[in-house]
């Protein structure tokens, strides 16, 4: 093939000089065939190091070294360039048993390097990683796995997937990341014989993600993730979610509300109203598949599901007015949480953050940091109750009528918390006290 990525390649080192992105491949194949995302081919714009504006617990990764190539685009040099027959080694020839899961770009695999050199090593022994794997060498597969070298390349964060190193060979393009052993919120939330998710779990991972979204919303040039939804938020092993997937992420508009205009690309149901009306991309694009995830993990139903009975197809055209109402949210709320063991008050609130997160108007949308302020507070309203409920004072008939714990105690508990209305930077909604 003799491209200068590989040419390029240094060896003996598991950090790659200088390696510049490549040219357009050879343009043979129609992209990849993704039933759920939106087809249509866009170029990636082109980047430069975004800096620093980040929350508490955030790092960023300390500035390359020069790596100049074509066009001044490079490849971060803390990546290792693997080779094919590397991965091949490291994953079994990517045994079939070994795939973790499928998704737009590829498929993906469980393999094993050490973790000194990072060469591949026996089953079992060194560090897990997941090797994806594109399906073809289509120009659309391509520009996916630019984007992934690039975002994640350059960037460090504790809700980011951690991206090891990268080979692009024979017509294939492979990435290489920390391997996250409780796999996807998809799996969690929807596949069969899986344990529920408790609200307590729900919540750290909301939480988790929602701190991954802000982090990329307030870096200098904004980054638009563009395919926020739950295949693409990954778990470790304490349930920490990382984004994962930046095969369509965006450098954003730098002021205010104004967009980039890009192809529609994404997943159905979790696509922004605008952005498949225009193709007008926002940050708080993002926002709306953020309200879109939150809502799956109130309901445990899917975005779209085509088995469910007419007028319930689309999750959110379905569930959006029963989110202010009490009562009705109680009807459409995971059955799978219990009555008992979810804080109806909380619920309440989130309903009511997942209705605004989902406007029309990107103008009444919140910022992720907004949001996060938001579960936040949620989430502390929820410890509280439970410190409260374990503690001697606590007499659950003290309480009231109705069975339901935690929302009573938040009733009992709230008053002159944050989490009761006092947060900061939040609109209240109207009647929220009334709950
Ligand atoms: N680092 C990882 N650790 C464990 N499982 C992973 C990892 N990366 C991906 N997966 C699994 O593979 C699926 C597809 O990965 P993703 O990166 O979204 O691929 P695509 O770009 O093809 O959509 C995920 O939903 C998840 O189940
Ligand atoms: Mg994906």
């Amino acid at each position: 093939m003799g491209n200068c990525w590989r040419g390029c390649k240094q060896v003996g080192s598991h950090h790659s000089p200088v390696h510049t992105f490549p040219s357009s491949p050879e343009y043979r194949s129609a992209p990849n065939g993704d039933s759920k995302r939106h087809s249509a081919v866009e170029r990636s714009v082109s980047t430069s190091d975004p800096a620093a504006s980040a929350r508490g617990g955030e790092r960023r990764k300390a500035p390359e070294k020069s790596i100049s190539g074509g066009g001044g685009d490079s490849i971060s040099s803390s990546l290792k360039a693997f080779t094919l027959a590397e991965l091949k080694s490291a994953t079994r020839n990517f045994r079939p048993d070994s795939m973790l899961g499928v998704g737009g770009f590829g498929s993906v695999f469980k393999g094993w390097i050490d973790e000194n050199t990072l060469a591949p090593s026996r089953t079992g022994f060194g560090v897990p990683v997941a090797v994806k794997k594109s399906s073809n060498d289509s120009s659309q597969g391509l520009l996916e796995w630019q984007a992934e070298v690039r975002f994640l390349g350059k960037f460090t964060h504790p809700n980011l997937v951690k991206l090891v190193g990268y080979c692009w060979e024979d017509r294939q393009y492979l990435l290489v990341y920390e391997y996250m052993p409780k796999g996807s919120l998809e799996s969690h939330l929807f596949r069969k014989g899986m344990e529920p998710l408790s609200w307590e779990v729900r919540m750290k991972i909301a939480i988790g993600a929602a701190k991954g979204l802000a982090f990329l919303h307030t870096s200098e040039k904004k980054v638009i993730y563009r395919d926020f939804k739950a295949s693409n938020i990954l778990l470790d092993g304490d349930y920490n979610a990382k984004l994962s997937d930046f095969g369509l992420a965006k450098f954003g508009p730098v002021d205010g509300y104004s967009h980039v205009t890009t192809r529609v690309m994404g997943t159905h149901g979790y696509a922004a109203p605008e952005y498949l009306a225009t193709g007008h991309l926002y940050v708080r694009s993002d926002v709306y598949g953020f309200g879109v995830v939150l809502l799956e993990m109130l309901t445990g139903l899917r975005a779209v599901d085509t088995n469910r009975p007419s007028g319930q197809h689309n999750l959110v055209e379905w569930a959006k007015p029963c989110l202010s109402d009490k009562k009705k949210l109680r009807k459409i709320i995971d059955p799978r949480l219990g009555n008992d063991q979810y804080p109806q008050k909380g619920a309440l609130l989130l309903s009511q953050m997942v209705l605004k997160c989902l406007d029309h108007d990107i103008k009444n949308r919140p910022s992720m940091e907004d949001v996060l302020e938001r579960l936040e507070q949620v989430d502390l309203m929820t410890v509280r109750q439970k410190e409260f409920e374990t503690s001697p004072f606590y007499h659950k008939s003290d309480v009231g009528e109705g069975g339901n714990h935690l929302s009573r105690g938040v009733a009992v508990n709230g008053g002159g918390s944050r989490a009761a209305g006092g947060g900061q930077g939040w609109p209240l909604a109207s009647g929220q006290r009334a709950c």
